[in-house]
């Protein structure tokens, strides 16, 4: 089984850890790494452990562009996780992202730069080749935010071309002008991970209680999603499907950064929908990711016995619509 993560917009990480740090103030770091990152490479890499823990013989592509002048880090980290490199190179090189992480205060501050310029001919070539690739896969992850110069409709498009009855499950995490476009879209892909700010800025409105919250995502499945996970940080995530709804509260866990819950819990929704778990086993699988993940720097898993302890502490709460509760 293969399994293609697209990240048209990835980043070198920079993660300092600064205790107790201040704006307008000089502040010590006491530790800092660079990571390979950005939402679809995380994902392919917590696919990747997720594989090693023997637990499935997922394997896994990624794609998308990459600035050849700063590549080598994202090359150590496709051979070091036996990832399939289809990744487009353009000239110049990929954005870095800095995450400032507090142990004390258990935040994490995200700055994105904007990325390389993508040209036409760049974003039909990548289009092309991943309509090449998605049906020798059996899921296809299209992930994160768009490059400049690159359309916002650049992901609904592809979703137009790539759900058909035989194809592969279609699954989107991403935000803003390209999440609005997905929706508003004929075809909605299988599987969406909005976090609530994301699904409340690409609706328009506030959903600040469980019922506005289940009936957002409602209109999602009517208009032909199968699976919504709406997540909602430290809080948890609702997976919501036509037959319900479950609502997982993540076990305490030691915060390290935060950066790439999202990307571990789809890498968890995605793994459970190809080995045929029911939504609440699958919510409770990727809760437990997202949880391990954010135990450590860089996307990845923590061990196995510490994942399945993990799964074991997640809190399942089921809301069925037969429960008259949607
Ligand atoms: N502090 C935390 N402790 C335990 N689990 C957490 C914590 N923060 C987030 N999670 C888990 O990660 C999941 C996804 O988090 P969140 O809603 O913040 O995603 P996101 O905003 O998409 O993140 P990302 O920055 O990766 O895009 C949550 O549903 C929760 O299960
Ligand atoms: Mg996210």
């Amino acid at each position: 089984m293969r399994v293609l993560t697209v990240t048209p917009n990835p980043a070198l990480d920079l993660t300092v850890q600064a205790p107790g740090w201040q704006p307008s103030a000089v502040n010590v770091v006491d530790r800092a790494q660079t990571d390979a990152g950005g939402k679809g490479v995380n994902v392919a890499a917590v696919l990747a452990d997720w594989a090693a823990h023997g637990e499935s013989t997922i394997e896994l592509s990624a794609a998308g562009w990459l600035g050849q002048g700063n590549a080598s880090p994202f090359e150590e980290l496709f051979r070091e996780r036996g990832i399939q490199d289809h990744f487009m190179r353009v000239p110049g090189e990929t954005r870095l992202g800095l995450k400032i992480v507090d142990p004390l205060s258990q935040s994490t501050t995200d700055f994105n730069l904007p990325g390389v310029q993508v040209t036409p001919e760049q974003v039909a070539a990548l289009t092309a080749n991943l309509r090449r690739l998605a049906p020798q896969h059996s899921a296809v992850v299209l992930s994160g935010s768009l490059p400049p110069g690159v359309p916002s409709d650049f992901y609904a498009e592809l979703i137009q071309a790539l759900r058909t009855p035989a194809g592969p499950l279609l699954a989107v995490d991403t935000s803003g002008a390209a999440l609005t476009a997905v929706l508003n879209a004929p075809q909605l892909p299988q599987l969406l991970k909005p976090n609530i700010h994301e699904l409340e800025a690409a609706l328009g409105r506030e959903l600040p209680s469980d019922a506005e919250r289940l009936a957002a995502t409602h209109e999602l499945l009517n208009r032909g999603a199968e699976w919504v996970a709406l997540s909602l940080g430290e809080e948890g995530a609702w997976l919501v499907w036509n037959g319900g709804a479950v609502l997982a509260r993540p076990p305490q866990v030691a915060v390290v950064s935060t950066v790439g819950a999202g990307d571990a819990m789809v890498a968890g929704l995605v793994s459970a929908r190809l080995e045929g778990l029911s939504p609440a086993d699958a919510l409770r699988r990727a809760t437990a990711f997202s949880a391990g993940n954010v135990t450590r720097l860089g996307a990845g898993l923590p061990p196995h016995a510490d994942l399945l302890a993990l799964q074991q502490q997640v809190q399942i709460q089921p809301q069925l619509r037969e429960q008259g509760e949607l």
